[in-house]
């Protein structure tokens, strides 16, 4: 029998929305069932789905340490620090600690993490949107490109919350999208099915998976529209892509300066065609 709902649902679900209308973030990580995914995604080796792999992670803080000299003295403050896989690092280069995620999930994964090897880290389990502290940081880190997946409202609430953490000299290093990711970046619509247990939903559920690109604004956003048998949920993953010279701009305009720009958070050097860029800035000073 055919459904006459059916063509006018799909035309709304392939209906590019307006850039940064819906923040779904916190189900994403959150949602308890799909917070099991995720852990499981940060600690597998097959995949940089929610974290880099290990190989990756162990040369990035080598660098890291050398870079920014982290001693027993560096406080640390990781922003979206996930399972702790560089909080512990961290911590194991003797530095004070600080973590921040709004996934328990996570969070726990990282303080069971911290127990086993003995490390005091403070891990606090929030929306980092919303951080504050009496404590001042040498170093504050969001790695993964999570800076993206925020409004330019949110971006500008972000810096803020770094700028009254950061000790005067302090550094903030954080990745970003680059053009070259979004020219290489393809609008597209995709249906997949689920037959249980899949990463959505342990019920069966069909995703329409929607690629939407913003030129003018140089925006990605991969929706998902989940789809089971009681229920229709969206998930919306903004990812604003930078240049240097946009990032400059927007840090510039929120009292940073940026220092230095390489391709990633291993410090290898920036090339037009970098997918990413990792950039270290400071607190601009005003005279
Ligand atoms: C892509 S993962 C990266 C995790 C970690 N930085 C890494 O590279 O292994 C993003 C992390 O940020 C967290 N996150 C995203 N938005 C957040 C928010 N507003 N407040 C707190 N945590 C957030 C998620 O829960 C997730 O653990």
């Amino acid at each position: 029998m055919l459904n006459k709902n059916l063509f006018p649902f799909l035309k709304t679900i392939n209906k590019k929305p307006k850039a940064y209308s819906r923040y779904t973030t916190p189900d994403l990580w959150c949602t308890p069932y799909i917070a099991k995914q995720m852990l499981s995604y940060h600690l597998n080796q097959e995949t940089d789905l929610a974290s880099r792999k290990t190989a990756f992670i162990d040369r990035s803080v080598i660098w890291m340490a050398k870079y920014f000299r982290i001693n027993a003295q560096t406080k640390i403050c990781d922003f979206g620090c996930g399972p702790g896989l560089y909080t512990t690092r961290f911590a194991l280069l003797g530095a004070q600690v600080t973590g921040i995620d709004f996934s328990k999930t996570s969070i726990n994964y990282a303080k069971a993490t911290a127990k086993q090897h003995k490390l005091e880290i403070n891990y606090v389990l929030q929306n980092y949107l919303a951080f504050s502290s009496m404590k001042k940081f040498d170093l504050i880190t969001m790695i993964y490109c999570d800076y993206c997946a925020l409004s330019p409202k949110q971006r500008r609430q972000l810096l803020k919350i770094f700028f009254n953490l950061l000790n005067d000299n302090g550094r903030v290093f954080f990745d970003v999208s680059s053009m070259a990711y979004f020219a290489a970046k393809k609008a597209t619509a995709t249906l997949e099915y689920s037959a249980g247990k899949g990463f959505w939903s342990a019920k069966p559920y069909f995703v329409f998976a929607n690629a939407f690109k913003y030129d003018d604004e140089c925006l990605l956003l991969d929706k998902f529209t989940i789809v089971e048998e009681k229920r229709i949920r969206e998930s919306y993953n903004w990812l604003q892509c930078f240049s240097k010279k946009t990032i400059a701009d927007e840090l510039q305009q929120n009292n940073f300066k940026v220092i230095d720009c390489f391709a990633n958070v291993t410090g290898e050097s920036y090339e037009k065609n970098s997918p990413e860029m990792a950039i270290v800035a400071k607190k601009q000073t005003k005279f």
